[in-house]
């Protein structure tokens, strides 16, 4: 793999901005450095509260920074502004972690699926119907929920919808918040399953964020691991869990039960 990665965070500073006369509030994200190869996997973990929204946030342009970069495909993704911005962030497929509240409950699926291809410019027709219907086979659901409308699925399928909508433009990134966390443990499984397969189908770069470092250690080459705003670790996945430079990522470790890697160790 030769040139720039994905995405290259340096130094970056997110701050909430308090009253006129509040004293400042601690940054919220402090300084974090990574980078995301092409076609690889970042999980961000860390426990409630420890900076993982407010980075993607910032990733997607939602947030303003205090100070530090953020490179995109060797760009300065920070200078972009207006109409330029709104047409790169489509490059960009975002997944939240409830799907309920992130799909509009009354559209159906093939609305909800041609939303965003209508939104770039694409015309209606037969092309769009086709792309919808492959989209919505390739996240494990056939094309008989294409009529079915948002408040009719379960969480799982719901998901899965949510995850065909992200990739309707065939995004260069895909940024998932939490996207298990709502659903049941069994369903979870699946997801990440269809996430680990899409991933390997289209060479997706993933930068998946949870608070639950089993959930990640199984579709992550690489984990950033943050606390209170910090990043304390950064690197590839086998070496954060086996062998973790930190206290806390040991911690995380335990709380996140067994990740597939982790059970090997003696306990
Ligand atoms: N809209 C907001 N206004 C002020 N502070 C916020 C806001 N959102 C998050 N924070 C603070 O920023 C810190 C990081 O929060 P967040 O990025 O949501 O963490 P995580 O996603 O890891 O749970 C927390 O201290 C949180 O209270
Ligand atoms: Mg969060």
């Amino acid at each position: 793999m030769t040139g720039s990665p994905l995405l290259e965070v340096t130094d970056l500073l997110i701050r909430y901005r308090a009253g006129l006369f509040a004293p400042r509030p601690k940054p919220a994200v402090n300084g974090a450095s990574f980078r995301l190869e092409r076609g690889t996997t970042l999980g961000i973990v860390g426990e409630s509260g420890s900076g993982k929204t407010s980075l993607l946030r910032a990733i997607l342009r939602l947030l303003p920074v205090e100070s530090g970069a953020i490179r995109l495909e060797g760009r300065d993704w920070l200078a972009l502004h207006g109409r330029a911005l709104r047409r790169a962030r489509q490059g960009i497929g975002v997944v939240s972690q409830n799907p309920f509240l992130s799909l509009s409950p009354r559209l159906t699926v093939a609305e909800i699926l041609a939303e965003p291809m209508l939104a770039a410019g694409h015309r209606p027709g037969p092309q769009i119907r086709d792309r919808i219907a492959a989209l919505l086979s390739d996240c494990g659901l056939p094309a008989a929920f294409l009529d079915r409308r948002a408040r009719e699925l379960s969480g799982g399928q719901a998901q899965r919808v949510a995850i065909a909508r992200a990739l309707a433009l065939e995004p260069r990134l895909l940024v998932l918040d939490e996207p298990t966390s709502a659903l049941d443990v069994s369903v979870q499984a699946q997801i990440l399953n269809l996430l680990s397969d899409l991933r390997e189908r289209h060479e997706l770069s993933m930068l998946f964020v949870t608070h639950n470092l089993k959930v990640v250690a199984h579709v992550a080459d690489s984990l950033l691991v943050m606390r209170r705003g910090d990043v304390v670790e950064f690197g590839p996945t086998e070496q954060v869990v086996h062998a973790p430079a930190q206290p806390y990522t040991r911690e995380l470790l335990s709380f996140g039960v067994h990740s597939r890697t982790a059970r090997k160790e003696p306990s």
